[in-house]
């Protein structure tokens, strides 16, 4: 994995780590009040972000794209601004709704911008860089070496 592909997966890990130990905590304690932030860190944090990593590793034409770090930054400091805002909320400080807001906006207009990577990407046609293994060989070369049945 390289690139934008590569910082998304050790993102989804994170994600992971930190999810997980809200979901040990909630179990421990028998106080389950921080579900929705466990079950946001697991879907929108560990989820989403191996979605895009994955993506990004078997689309060259959407990792090339001068885009994808501005979806990698906007998707990782909304995302941040979020859940870490959501705990807080939970935990009872009122105070921090604002910033749950600028991160649900900004999360928001970060699928919107993959929505723009991604879609011309898996739209090009045959022969272009959306054809392409992520080594590089093109994806035609290899069927036509295939066995004839
Ligand atoms: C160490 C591993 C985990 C622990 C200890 C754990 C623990 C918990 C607990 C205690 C709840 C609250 C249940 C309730 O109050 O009804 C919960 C809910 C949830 N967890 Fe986890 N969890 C773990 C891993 C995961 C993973 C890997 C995912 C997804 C990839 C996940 C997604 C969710 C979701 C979506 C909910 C909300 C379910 C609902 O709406 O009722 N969890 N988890």
């Amino acid at each position: 994995m390289q690139g934008v592909a590569r910082n998304f997966f050790i993102l989804a890990i994170v994600y992971s780590l930190c999810g997980m130990a809200i979901g040990l905590h909630m179990s421990i304690t028998h106080d389950h009040g921080q579900m929705p932030t466990h079950a946001h860190t697991m879907v929108a944090g560990w989820l989403m972000s191996a979605v895009f990593a994955f993506f990004y590793h078997l689309v060259p034409a959407a990792r090339a794209s001068r885009l994808a770090p501005i979806h990698f930054w906007l998707t990782t400091v909304s995302g941040i601004l979020l859940l870490v805002g959501l705990f807080f909320l939970l935990g009872g400080n009122e105070a921090v709704e604002p910033v749950v807001a600028i991160g649900s906006l900004g999360f928001y207009a970060g699928m919107l911008m993959f929505a723009f990577i991604a879609i011309p990407a898996i739209r090009k046609p045959a022969g272009s860089s959306a054809g392409l293994y992520p080594d590089g060989t093109p994806v035609a070369s290899t069927l036509k070496n295939m066995p004839a049945r």
